[in-house]
């Protein structure tokens, strides 16, 4: 009885506690939060000052007393405190202290993350104020999202490209039967193309500007048309702002090196994958989600090197939270993903 009604008043939450952003899922509602990974604190005292949305907005602007950081970088927790405190922060916006219950909290992670950041995570939700944590392998989660069916016996290959890992995993029956990880992503992504442009024209920019290079004209496979872009930074020797201008060709020869390792990881996915379920794979193809998918032309490069159909999910930045938010709605899904998993209490 008494658990009947626990369930019933509290609001449970899913989250997808990612390298680039964090999303909040809360039964029955949907999507309630969307912000990115970082905390901006003093310097000094280690005080935090903003969190999220607004501590991004100071990414690189900070003056000397303060510093912004993300906390989770490469798809792991790098900073266990700033995490803990980050994550608290956007729980308890979503859901005020002492209004409801303590909520069932369960996160999206990694599928390769250690036991020790497994506990970091699920510590931080507790001392969040989390009742029970549970957590669930992204590429799991995204392809529960995605709408595959994974808790049948049929081979499913989810490639999942976010800010700080692409991980790549071979789901079957609601478990993971191979995966691959690589911390090459959409942050490496950035930082080619600072590297690129600092090597050929003395020229820093900022995390921003790399991101929107990216976005506006980078890519894995040539377009129909050549595109340009001006370019803001401050030149390395006289210290001065300077615009430049960058094409598709130069910007997408930067990203090969990125580019490579993410195709080569595939491969060797697809050497691993069981027979029978290769076969499935041929059939379905490969999905690609998270936000590193949408770099123009992954796809086609993808489609060009494996010879499989290549499909992108409709909503790729919210897969994961969405899919975790499923198995919140339907815990007999829960179950089934959760039997297979080494993650799960
Ligand atoms: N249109 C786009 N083109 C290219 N890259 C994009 C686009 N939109 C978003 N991205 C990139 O997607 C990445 C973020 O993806 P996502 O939100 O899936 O990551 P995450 O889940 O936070 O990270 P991770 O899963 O590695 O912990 C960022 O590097 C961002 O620059
Ligand atoms: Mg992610």
């Amino acid at each position: 009885m008494f658990n009947f009604l626990s369930r019933y008043l509290s609001h449970d939450l899913a989250i997808d506690l990612g390298t680039a952003s964090t999303l909040i899922y809360i039964k029955g509602q949907g999507i309630v939060l969307n912000e990115p990974s970082v905390v901006t604190i003093e310097t000094h005292s280690k005080k935090i000052l903003a969190v999220g949305e607004e501590a991004k907005k100071m990414v690189g602007r900070t003056p000397g007393n303060l510093t912004s950081i993300r906390p989770m970088r490469e798809g792991v927790i790098a900073d266990f405190e700033m995490t803990q405190q980050m994550l608290r922060h956007f729980i308890q916006k979503v859901h005020p202290k002492g209004t409801l219950l303590r909520p069932r909290i369960i996160i999206g992670v990694p599928s390769r993350i250690t036991q020790i950041e497994q506990r970091a995570v699920k510590e931080s939700a507790e001392l969040a104020g989390a009742r029970e944590v549970y957590l669930i392998e992204e590429p799991v989660a995204a392809a529960i999202g995605a709408g595959l069916p994974i808790t049948e016996p049929s081979g499913n290959m989810v490639v999942d490209i976010g800010g700080g890992t692409t991980d790549i995993a071979v789901i079957s029956l609601g478990g993971i039967v191979y995966s691959e990880s690589v911390r090459i992503a959409g942050d490496q992504i950035d930082g080619a193309i600072m590297n690129h442009l600092k090597r050929e024209y003395s020229l820093l920019i900022g995390e921003h500007m790399a991101e929107k290079i990216k976005m506006e004209i980078g890519s894995a496979f040539p377009f129909q048309e050549k595109k340009q872009m001006a370019v803001k930074g401050r030149d390395i020797v006289s210290g001065i702002p300077r615009t430049i201008f960058v094409d598709d060709a130069e910007i997408r020869s930067a990203l090969q090196d990125c580019i490579n390792t993410i195709v080569a990881a595939v491969r060797i996915a697809l050497e691993h994958t069981p027979p029978e379920l290769a076969g499935d794979i041929i059939d379905r193809g490969i999905v690609l989600t998270g936000g590193g998918s949408l770099l123009n032309g992954l796809d086609d490069r993808l489609r060009e090197e494996t010879a499989l159909p290549i499909v992108t999910v409709d909503d790729p930045l919210n897969s994961v939270v969405l899919g975790v938010g499923k198995t919140l709605e339907e815990l007999s899904l829960l179950r089934k993903v959760s039997t297979h998993s080494s993650l799960y209490p």
